[in-house]
């Protein structure tokens, strides 16, 4: 097949300024309110040369970059699929922007609909979906005020977050709060620091687990699951993912051996996590592909804390991907992993 590419590259530290592509130069936004973070999702030259090269094994594969001219790129391009990594720029449609595209010009892509992309990102009201489907998630609240919080029915400890970001954008070991005037201080920090409305959880104490999915309909494969051991930190460490944890503590160069693959759990428990997570990716109308964050309550009992309908797919296995790191242990290279999420899509749509 002709496959397009999309996608979006980081901007190197070093050269950021001169290497903001098209899209600052062609857009209205004011370059004061971008800074290194606000690009943390997008992909490294490294990952999408190695998305290129998979897809190559089998098929004439071009390079799209998801700026403001992707529209005319896309429209003129004539391919049979798009791979899409693309994360989008700016606001919470964003990774449902170039997706929507496609939509549009009637060209077959990997992944979710702009939908559930939207939605996955918007925390809570992926949470809404949840709750409504009896599919277990933290007690929470979504608060644009501290004036909210006096009248909030949940227990502390509390996880506070950003509504609509991900690769641990915003949280911290801070993000952990105690008491009263530690959650009042975090979400004033997130309300101020990313504008969004902040969101509010009970925290779960319980082991924690990330699961990657690769399918559609019936034939979803759930790979082997990944734990995130906490044992593994340094004790004054509070137990969670967070950017300390994912940025510093975990680097290439000094690795940190906190995940287990497969993870080390009874029978019981896989089923329990395979089937709520099976669950999840079915209410959100995930296709293709998804990895799902879960933590385990006071219980025992699996509960979902977020939904990745775009997996971050990092090629080195020294830097603690998750989904490749689950698909290695299944037995798939990374080439085998990229095509067959692009031979569900390819299959979803037709093409084979
Ligand atoms: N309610 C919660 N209880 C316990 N830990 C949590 C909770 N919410 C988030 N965390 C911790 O914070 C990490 C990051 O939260 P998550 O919502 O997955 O954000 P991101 O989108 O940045 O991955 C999780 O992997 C988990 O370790
Ligand atoms: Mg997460």
């Amino acid at each position: 097949m002709d496959v397009a590419l999309t996608f979006n590259v980081k901007p190197e530290n070093n050269t950021f300024s001169q290497s903001l592509s098209s899209h600052l130069k062609a857009s209205r936004m004011n370059s004061n309110k971008i800074s290194v973070d606000t690009f943390a999702e997008w992909d490294t030259w490294e990952t999408i040369n190695a998305v290129k090269s998979a897809l190559e094994v089998y098929h004439n594969v071009t390079l799209i970059e998801a700026d403001l001219f992707a529209f005319e790129k896309l429209r003129d391009s004539n391919v049979d699929i798009v791979f899409n990594i693309a994360e989008g720029f700016l606001e919470v449609s964003r990774e449902a922007q170039i997706p929507a595209i496609l939509d549009m010009l009637n060209i077959p892509y990997s992944g979710s609909d702009p939908l559930t992309l939207s939605i996955c990102l918007d925390k809570a009201r992926t949470k809404e979906i949840l709750s409504y489907n009896k599919i277990a998630t933290p007690k929470f609240i979504i608060t644009n005020s501290l004036d909210e919080l006096n009248y909030i029915n949940l227990k502390f400890p509390m996880m506070v977050k950003p509504n609509a970001e991900g690769s641990s954008k915003g949280i911290f070991t801070s993000s952990f709060v105690r008491d009263e005037e530690e959650l009042k201080k975090e979400v004033s920090r997130i309300y101020n620091e990313y504008n969004q409305s902040v969101l509010v959880e009970e925290f779960l104490s319980g082991r924690e687990f990330t699961v990657a999915l690769i399918g559609n309909g019936s034939d979803v494969e759930v790979l082997p699951i990944v734990e995130i051991n906490y044992k593994e930190f340094p004790e004054d460490f509070i137990p969670i993912y967070s950017y300390e944890a994912k940025w510093i503590l975990d680097t290439k160069e000094n690795p940190l051996d906190i995940y287990s693959c497969p993870a080390k759990i009874s029978k019981s428990l896989e089923e329990k996590i395979k089937s709520i997570c099976l669950k999840t990716f079915k209410v959100l109308n995930c296709r293709d592909w998804s990895r799902i964050d879960v933590r385990l309550d006071s219980k025992g009992e699996p509960n979902i804390i977020e939904v990745n309908p775009l997996p971050g797919i990092l090629p080195d296995p020294n830097d603690n991907s998750c989904f490749p790191k689950a698909a290695r242990t299944a037995g798939y290279t990374y080439e085998q992993m990229l095509n067959k999420v692009l031979y569900h899509a390819a299959k979803r749509n037709g093409l084979v």
